[in-house]
């Protein structure tokens, strides 16, 4: 597993999500309603759209395409039609940057 830098967390609205690339794969990066940070797979499970489009609220991120939904903290499809869970990655803050472990 190695840490990477994202971005820095005001490049992140609370309840907001980035899209990140990074190794010829892309992420999604979330700041929570506290400021807690996480990171997902970057495409929805059911078809490969960015869910960093999606909308955030709460602890939740809704995908743009068809309206399935995930907890972003577990990765857990928790709306049809999305069924199948995100893979989830370690996050955290440090001097004002986020940085994701991958791999
Ligand atoms: S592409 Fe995300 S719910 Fe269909």
């Amino acid at each position: 597993m190695t840490w990477v830098s994202a971005c820095k967390l005001e490049d992140i609205e609370q309840e907001g999500a980035i899209r990140f690339d990074h190794g010829g794969r892309t992420y999604a990066v979330y700041r929570g309603p506290d400021d807690s940070v996480y990171c997902t797979a970057g495409l929805c499970t059911h078809e490969a759209v960015h869910l960093a489009d999606g909308l955030v609220m709460d602890f939740e991120v809704e995908c743009p395409k068809h309206s399935g939904v995930f907890d972003y903290r577990t990765g857990e499809a928790i709306r049809l039609p999305a069924c199948e869970n995100l893979k989830t990655y370690p996050a955290e803050v440090i001097d004002g940057e986020v940085r994701v472990a991958l791999g």
